[in-house]
Formats: structure tokens, sequence, C-alpha cells
């Protein structure tokens, strides 16, 4: 058994002594309640149907658990994220992603023999195919780096047939590596790709973080010295992002997953969702609004437009679908977001002081406030990127690249759940009754 499955193998829920009995059509029906370690209790209505002929309906899984899970935790209302248990921030402040990456995949940090052994092992899959160079050129310069990125995600299947047999353990471990390994390669040729410039091969005596900053920064025609204080910044983010439970790209994933499909498609498809706007496209939505703003004296303006419901506007790296509190991640990011300003010399930066006062004022207003509307991680990621010179089309490339891990320990779970299956949710029909065909010559 590999080390995943078995750390993965260990207990699952079990129904505790209370049930909800519902009431339908004068008939009750009680269903079993299984309780969390921490958290909302679920009961499980799984024979609704069976019992009753009728479905639940929740649009965006308001109250519906997908899936059960060991992996993260959160406590929205107290701003609370864990990974296997551990606080997010000691695991920002002294931890690394590979790591994390190892306490994603297999439930406990490695010792130190652990470590040097997962590191190895992810440091020797950093290289991607040769041919992968010519998958690049064939997009156009100015694509965004996202369908770069879902399309070069996907291609990985077509590159390592020795990894596609998703109920090998083996074979999914290997996919895991792979994947951590050669996400943040894709990410900075895509960069390099958008630039014009030579794709930087990796570098196997530098941290993952490190090394990272060398292929996006370095250029072959002189030394490139990665600053500690970037690469370490570079390293938190990564750490931040590295998983949320069901969100959307991860409940993609595992969607896509459910039916058998290769972890390389599954990521390609949590890429694509990750995309969106109101996910992980935020935090270039945020530099787009800092910059549309352009002063301080605008935000009263500003704000007055987003309270106007008809504007359409939204506070962009505020709100959480989950956290009614302040979003642990970006109390870590917003010290992050200090220290590398005041490392580039860019403490007065314009944007900076935009957003300083832009959150100021949100979090004093009752607009705000009474809807419990708090900075999200994404309010101070953009910020830290564009100070380091990213430019802000690869921020949700670099979300992507930090969420792998997520991803592909959410992926594994599942696989090794042997209570798992297809994902196929029902729907409330509401279009026409049936009709008879019109022939052309009839229609109106
Ligand atoms: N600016 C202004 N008003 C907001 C905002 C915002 N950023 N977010 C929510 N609201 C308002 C809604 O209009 C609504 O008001 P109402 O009660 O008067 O109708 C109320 O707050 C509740 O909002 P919902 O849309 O119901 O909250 P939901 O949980 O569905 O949405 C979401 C969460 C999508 C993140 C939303 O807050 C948003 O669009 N934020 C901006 C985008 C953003 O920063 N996304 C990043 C999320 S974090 C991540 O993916 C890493």
């Amino acid at each position: 058994m590999s080390k995943i499955e078995s750390a993965a193998a260990k207990q699952s829920a079990a129904a505790s002594n209370r049930t909800v009995t519902l009431s339908v059509d004068g008939k009750n029906i009680s269903f079993p309640v299984y309780d969390a370690t921490e958290g909302q209790s679920v009961f499980d209505i799984s024979k609704l149907y069976a019992e009753t002929g009728m479905f639940t309906f929740d649009p965006g899984f308001m109250s519906t658990a997908s899936c059960e899970s060991k992996i993260t935790f959160i406590d929205g209302d107290q701003g609370i994220l864990r990974y296997r248990g551990y606080d997010i921030a000691p695991l920002a402040e002294k931890s690394d992603y590979l790591e994390v990456a190892h306490l994603l995949l297999y439930g406990e940090l490695p010792n130190a023999e652990e470590k040097k052994s997962f590191n190895r092992t992810i440091t020797m899959h950093t290289m991607v195919h040769e041919q992968l160079h010519f998958l690049f050129r064939g997009f156009p310069r100015a694509s965004h780096p996202m369908a770069v990125m879902a399309g070069a995600a996907a291609s990985l299947a077509a590159f390592y047939h020795d990894s596609l047999d998703v109920n090998d353990p083996a074979q999914r471990e290997i996919s895991a590596y792979r994947l951590i390994a050669k996400m943040p390669t894709l990410a900075a040729m895509s960069y390099k790709y958008s630039i014009g410039q030579p794709f930087i091969y990796p570098q196997n005596d530098l941290g993952f973080s490190e090394n990272f900053l060398h292929m996006m920064f370095s250029t072959p025609c002189e030394k490139y010295t990665v600053n500690p204080v970037l690469a370490r910044a570079m390293d938190k983010i990564l750490i931040l992002h590295a998983d949320h439970e069901q969100n959307a790209s991860t409940s993609t994933v595992r969607l896509a997953g459910s039916s058998g499909a290769n972890p390389f498609a599954c990521m390609s498809a949590g890429i694509a969702s990750l995309w969106g706007p109101a996910h992980g496209g935020a935090n270039e939505a945020v530099i787009n609004m800092l910059r549309e703003i352009g002063d301080v004296s605008k935000i009263p303006d500003f704000i007055q437009k987003v309270k106007d419901k008809t504007s359409g506007i939204k506070l962009m790296g505020f709100g959480h679908r989950v956290y009614k509190n302040y979003d642990p991640r970006a109390t870590v990011l917003r010290e992050t977001c200090k220290e590398v300003l005041a490392e580039l010399g860019q403490i007065n930066e314009p944007l900076l002081k935009i957003a300083v006062e832009l959150e100021k004022i949100a979090l004093n207003d009752p607009y705000f406030v009474e809807r419990k509307l708090y900075p999200n991680v994404d309010f101070y990621s953009g910020i830290i990127y564009r100070a380091m010179g990213i430019p802000s089309k690869m921020f949700t490339v670099l979300f992507a690249v930090a969420r792998t891990a997520g991803w592909i320990a959410q992926w594994k779970e599942m696989m090794e759940d042997p209570k798992a299956k297809i994902g196929r949710p029902r729907q409330l029909f509401t279009g026409s009754a049936p009709r008879q065909f019109v022939p052309l010559d009839k229609r109106k």
C-alpha cells in the first residue's frame, strides 16, 4: 500500500446516534447524522429519492457537503483555516511549500529524512518534455496565460502515459509528484512566452520558490540571484493558497476525477474553474480596481458605486462565501506585503496607499460591516505580485501553481475513498412540457 493510501485509509464518518426526521406528505423519514471532528455535522440524504421520489434543491451548494474529507478545515465565522489540523499562520511562518504539499498529500509533516526524499523527488520532476515547447509556440504571444496553462496541464496526459492508470496507487502518486513539480515550470514558460524571452530550465540546486522566481526572471544573458525576501514571500503565498477545502475549482477537480478522468485532465478542469473573477481571478481584478480608482481622493465615490446595487460593481478582494470574518490568509499576507514593499523600496507605492485606505474605510462602513465583508487573501496577493514585477495576467496562474498541491491531494483522497461515486447532480426542471415537433415550413 502506498504512503498516500495508508494515510487516507484511516477512519471514515460514522453515524452518530442522532437522526434528522423529515415529514414528507405525512410520512416521517429519518436520516442518519454524521458528526464532524470540528464544524458542522451533516445528515445523510442519499436515500431521500428512494424514500420520497424527491430531490433536494441547493444551488451554489449553500447547505450541501459534497464529500467527506480529512484535509482542510475552515471555520468561516472564526476566521480559521487549518491543513490537517495545523493552523495556517504557523505553517506560513515556519514551514515551506513542499512540506505543506507533503502534509496535504500524506496527512503528516515530513520528518527530516522524508523531507529530503520528497524534495529530491519533486526536484527531479521539474523539467517538462522538450516537445512541450512546441505546444507553447502554437499559442499567440498575447494569449491569457490561464488559457495556455489549461492547455499545457491537460497536455501532460499526452506525455506521461505511464502514470494514467487512476486505479493504480503508484501511478497516482507519480502523477502527484509530476504535477506539483511541473506546474511552476509551465507557469514560468507561459510568462516567458508572453514576453518573447527564451524558456529558462529549472535549476535543481534551488528551492521550490527560488527556482520558480529563477525560471520567471532570469535570462541567459546575465546572472540572476534570487532575492531571499521575495523567495520567502512567494513560498508563503504558495502555502496560503495550497488548499481551501471544497471551493469551486477543487470541487471541479473532484467532479472531473469522479468519472475516472486522468489527473492531468482534472487539473486542467480546476484551472478553468479557478480562472473566473469570483474565484482565482479576483487578485487580478483587485489590481484593475485599484488602478481604476487611481487616487485616494476617489475612494468615497467608488465606495458609493459599490453600494449602489444597480452599478454591478463589487469591492474586489472583499467578501467570501465561507469567511464571514477576516480571512486568516489575508492577515498573514498583509504583513508579507509590507515586508516585500519595504525590501523593494516601494512602501510609498500609490496602489498600496489606495488599498490601505480602501480597507480602512470598508472595515468601518456599515454596508460592509453588516454583510460581514472583510478583505480576503486576494486583496494583498496582487499587490505583492505587482511589486515583484509579476504582471497581473499571471496572478491567477500563480494561484493555480499553489493550489495544485491541494487539488491533487483532494483528487487522491477521492480516488482512495471506497464510497466515492461519479458526481451526478440532479435538477429541478422548469422548461417546456412535452410538445410536438413542428416542420420548418409550419413554424411561425
Ligand atoms: N462588494 C460589495 N458587495 C458585496 C461584495 C463585494 N465584494 N461581496 C458581497 N457583497 C454583498 C452582496 O451584494 C450581497 O448584498 P445583499 O445582501 O444586499 O444582496 C451580500 O454582500 C452577500 O453577498 P453574496 O453575493 O451572497 O455572497 P457570496 O458568498 O455569494 O459571494 C463572493 C462571495 C463571490 C466572494 C463575493 O463576496 C464577491 O464577489 N467578492 C468579490 C470577488 C472576490 O474578491 N473574490 C475572491 C474570493 S476569495 C478566493 O477565491 C480566493
